[in-house]
This record gives structure tokens, C-alpha cells and sequence, in this order.
């Protein structure tokens, strides 16, 4: 035998010589919410370890993830107040809004990246406007690049819409363009399937539509072009950034995206995943540190350069004590 792999594997020293694939906390997002009130961090039960902040106590929180070398967030905003339009999405005064504020006061080296949907603040929890039993893409667009728009005057530095409407991307760029913001980016979630993996976010957003479900609108898991075809789109309108979500399952994509764009690709581990491995872990069946850190690696190596990710602390120590990375 001339050729042996295990050559390669002999010690830990050559072991991470020859890694592939390298990460580092400067991309991990974590992803985090936010709830009107005061003095409350609620625990969402199918995500234990996430809390729902109300703003006088997001502080600690943001102290905690600048401490972790965690330098990124994406925040979700809960309203007190839902209706058929949407209202507290693009309020001055809304919750996120006001986040924003809170969290460039007392942390601006951080970067605060804004989810823009509207099913947190509808009553009917769709992530459009209704039409009957319908969701209406094109009346939905005002909207968002509404609130995208007020997003970032309130502070953010990356908007991220999440809707799935056809066009957003573009008529939130017009919309940031004509106040003046050319400079903020934007991260789509160009490939987003219509996933069960997003269960535990709806019972902590409180965002599980009313009637029907978003097949309409989220993608079918059994396609694959279809998702190049969403990726390519969303470049064409002027998408700084392109997502797949969820992350585990849809490793392919993330792998495909990559190849057929030249945008940086990012990619979002979701609550039902954190919640299974929490779940399982508690139970004692699998390694729960070692389970995070794989799920980590299986991304990068896939292609995704960003991560979004619960996990995202936990991750930043694992890789700053050298265990992957
Ligand atoms: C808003 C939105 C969702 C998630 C991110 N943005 C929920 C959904 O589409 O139903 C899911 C995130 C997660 O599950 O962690 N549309």
C-alpha cells in the first residue's frame, strides 16, 4: 500500500493541519427576541436556554454576546399589539424599533441585523396582506420596504427579509436607496423552505398562522432548482447576501448556492433544530456539545461563510478553546 489516509490522522497537531474547513466567530448571527414589558426574560419552552427579553433587561443579554466574541445579532421583534396590517411592524415606536435604539446606545460595536416579516404582528399570523383566504404579494411589498426603512432609522445595520413575497428584495432596495441608504446591506432569505423546523420559533414568537399554512409562499422541501432559482433572483434585485434555511437538512442547497452566485451565502440552523438537540441532550442520549460543534462544521464545510445559530455563545467558546475551527 502506497497510499494510506490515515497517514493524515495520526496525531491532533496534523489533524488541524489539514482541516478543510476553518471557522470564525467574527460569522456567527445570533438570533434573538424581544417583548414589550419590563424586568422579564422569558423562557420559551421548546427552546430551553432562549429567553424573550423585554428591553430593559436586553442589555445583559447584548453584554453577555460581546463578551463571547459573538459580534452579530438578528432580533425579532413580539408586539404587544397584532392586526391586519401589520401596524407595530413599522411603527417608530415598535418593539424592534425601540430595540435598536436600546442596543446602539449601549453596545454600538455591535452589528444588528433586523428580520423583516410581517407574521410577528399580524393577527392572522400570515407574512403577507390577505385577500380573502389569500396572501397578496404585491400589496404586501409597501409594507416591508416600510419597515425595513424604519429598521434602519431606527439603527440597524443589515436588514434581512424573511416574507418570501416575490420582489422584496427589490422594492426594499428602492425604498433604502431613495432615503438615503445606500449603504446598508440587505440578506435575503432567498431559499427558505416551508419547514416544520420553524415550530418552536412560532410558539416563541407567537407568529403560527391562524388558518392554512406558508406553502404559498415557502418553498416546497422536495425542490432543489427551484431554490437556484430563488437564489439567482434575489441577486438579480440586490441581495448583498443570500440564505438557505433551515440549515441541517437543506446541506445541498447551501452547497448549490454557493456555486451558483458570487454573493456570500449564510446559512440558519432553526429553532426545531436547537430544540431537538436540547431535547435529546437532556434526556442523555447524545453528546449535546459534540452533536452543536458537528452541525457547525457540516455547514461551513457546505458552503454557508455565515451562520446564524442559538448555539451561537456556546460556539464562539468552543472555537475560541480550539476544539473546531
Ligand atoms: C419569520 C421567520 C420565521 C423564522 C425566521 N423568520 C418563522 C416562519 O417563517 O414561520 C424561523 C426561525 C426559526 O425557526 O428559528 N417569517
Amino acid at each position: 500500500m502506497i497510499k494510506r489516509p490515515r497517514r493524515l490522522r495520526g496525531g491532533e497537531t496534523i489533524r488541524k493541519m489539514v482541516r478543510e474547513t476553518r471557522m470564525d466567530k467574527s460569522s456567527l448571527i445570533y438570533p434573538m427576541f424581544v417583548q414589550e414589558g419590563t424586568g422579564r426574560e422569558d423562557e420559551i419552552p421548546s427552546m430551553p436556554g432562549q429567553f424573550r427579553y423585554t428591553l430593559d433587561r436586553l442589555p445583559y443579554e447584548l453584554e453577555r454576546l460581546a463578551k463571547a466574541g459573538v459580534g452579530s445579532v438578528m432580533l425579532f421583534g413580539i408586539p404587544d399589539h397584532k392586526d391586519e396590517i401589520a401596524s407595530q411592524a413599522y411603527a417608530q415606536d415598535g418593539i424592534v424599533q425601540r430595540a435598536l435604539q436600546v442596543g446602539k446606545e449601549k453596545f454600538p460595536e455591535l452589528y444588528y441585523i433586523t428580520d423583516v416579516c410581517l407574521c410577528e404582528y399580524t393577527s392572522h399570523g400570515h407574512c403577507g396582506m390577505l385577500c380573502g383566504h389569500e396572501v397578496e404579494n404585491d400589496s404586501t411589498l409597501d409594507l416591508l420596504a416600510k419597515t425595513a426603512l424604519s429598521h434602519v432609522q431606527a439603527g440597524a445595520d443589515m436588514v434581512a427579509p424573511s416574507d418570501m413575497m416575490d420582489g422584496r428584495v427589490l422594492a426594499i432596495r428602492r425604498m433604502l436607496d431613495k432615503n438615503g441608504h445606500k449603504e446598508i446591506p440587505i440578506m435575503s432569505y432567498a431559499v427558505k423552505y416551508a419547514s416544520a423546523f420553524y415550530g418552536p420559533f412560532r410558539e416563541a414568537a407567537d407568529s403560527a398562522p391562524a388558518f392554512g399554512d406558508r406553502k404559498s409562499y415557502q418553498m416546497d422541501p422536495h425542490n432543489s432548482r427551484e431554490g437556484v432559482k430563488e437564489a439567482l433572483l434575489d441577486v438579480d434585485e440586490g441581495a448583498d447576501i443570500i440564505m438557505v434555511k433551515p440549515a441541517l437538512s437543506y446541506l445541498d442547497m447551501i452547497t448549490k448556492v454557493k456555486e451558483v452566485t458570487n454573493v456570500p451565502v449564510a446559512a440558519y440552523s432553526v429553532s426545531g433544530e436547537y430544540a431537538m438537540v436540547k431535547a435529546a441532550a437532556q434526556k442523555g442520549w447524545i453528546d449535546e456539545e459534540r452533536i452543536m460543534c458537528e452541525m457547525a462544521v457540516s455547514t461551513y464545510r457546505a458552503g454557508a461563510q455565515i451562520y446564524l445559530t442559538y448555539y451561537a455563545k456556546e460556539l464562539a467558546k468552543c472555537m475560541d478553546e480550539g476544539r473546531i475551527g
